[in-house]
């Protein structure tokens, strides 16, 4: 298989700030890739570079097999890209949009016409297609801008973050069309705070930090990474964690995590249900309450949170109550 993208060392500096400190990624044609990281970890900078808007300050950048310093029109080309922000134009139509974009990737005046309708079907526009772009909702204005990255059938797509602001309905739309989009051929790399979407979308992904790779793998490979089985519990009263982790602690393979704001109890386990019939005889009898107990696989969460110390749509760590039992003195997973 051919790579779609290929990207080695790729540095950016803003003044101070190292946006990017040496990324390294490849995409094989037909593939997608999912890009993830917290806010600032440089995602957008990466998008923006591949498709041509940013130049490095290093690296070698290959974009379906054209250097894109050297061949920066071959790149557009063959690319579709759709920004973080939407970037329609305000007082043309949906219909006047996706012409206009078709025309600046000089499809004919027909095929351009046929091409929007196609589109705006596809997105569930067409009631609203021949309204200004400035009376569309958030998640319209996001469909529309999708559509137009994809107007001149592009054999490398970009995403950065497609669902963001969509709600539920219009994200499972958009991820059935982003699904066919791969089965279709298309090279896709998508970027993305929701580690579902990319569990569900992409063949593999690649997790950035503060402009690094910290992980890449397919979903299954960055679970095993994060490690087995766990037992957890919801207790009704966060006063109960430590008790109830003293008393859980031996059937733990490793340090129970305890999270007072969810009064959650985390405790990575090997075994079968029998933990669980356990777990429930150790409770039994002290008084703590427990309102929902499970055992849980790790994912793609979970490796978020060890890989980078904190949530995927969460402020950065510190500030929420996690902590590991203060008799311990156990730093933190
Ligand atoms: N034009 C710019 N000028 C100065 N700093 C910038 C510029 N663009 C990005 N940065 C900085 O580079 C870093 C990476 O930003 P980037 O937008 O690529 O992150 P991101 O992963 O896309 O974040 P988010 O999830 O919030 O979209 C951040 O520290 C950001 O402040
Ligand atoms: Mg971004």
């Amino acid at each position: 298989m051919t790579d779609a993208i290929v990207v080695e060392g790729l540095v950016k500096r803003f003044g101070a700030t190292t946006a990017l400190d040496g990324v390294d990624l490849t995409v094989a044609e037909g593939t997608v890739l999912g890009l993830l990281g917290p806010n600032g970890a440089g995602k957008t900078t990466v998008v923006r570079i591949l498709t041509t808007l940013l130049q490095p300050d290093a690296g070698r950048v290959q974009v379906a097999g054209v250097d894109v310093l050297r061949d920066p029109d071959a790149v557009r080309s063959s690319i579709g890209l759709t920004g973080q922000y939407a970037a329609v134009d305000e007082y043309l139509t949906g219909t006047e949009n996706l012409e206009m974009v078709g025309r600046l990737y000089r499809l004919g005046k027909r095929e351009a016409r046929e091409r929007a309708r196609e589109l705006l079907e596809r997105f569930d526009l067409t009631a609203a297609a021949d309204r200004p772009a400035k009376t569309y909702s958030g998640g319209m204005r996001r469909r529309l801008d999708i559509a137009a990255s994809l107007i001149a059938r592009p054999r490398i797509v970009f995403l950065d973050e497609p669902t963001t602001g969509l709600d539920p309905r219009s994200r499972l739309a958009m991820w059935e069309f982003i699904a066919d989009l791969a089965t279709g051929g298309t090279t896709v790399l998508l970027t993305t705070q929701y580690l579902e979407e990319a569990d569900r979308l992409a063949d593999r992904m690649v997790v950035i930090d503060r402009g690094r790779v910290i992980a890449r793998g397919t979903a299954d490979e960055l679970k095993a990474q994060v490690g087995g089985q766990r037992l957890e519990l919801t207790l009704a009263s966060a006063g109960d964690l430590v008790p109830a982790a003293e008393r859980l602690r031996p059937l733990g393979t490793d340090e129970p995590h305890l999270d007072d704001s969810t009064r959650r109890l985390s405790l990575p386990v090997s075994g079968g249900m029998d933990v669980i019939a356990e777990a429930v005889r150790r409770l039994d009898g002290t008084g703590v309450e427990v309102l929902d107990l499970a055992l849980r696989r790790p994912d793609l969460d979970d490796v978020f949170l060890t890989l980078t110390g904190h949530a995927a749509e969460e402020e950065p760590a510190g500030t929420e109550g996690d902590r590991t039992p203060a008799a311990t003195g156990g730093a933190p997973r």
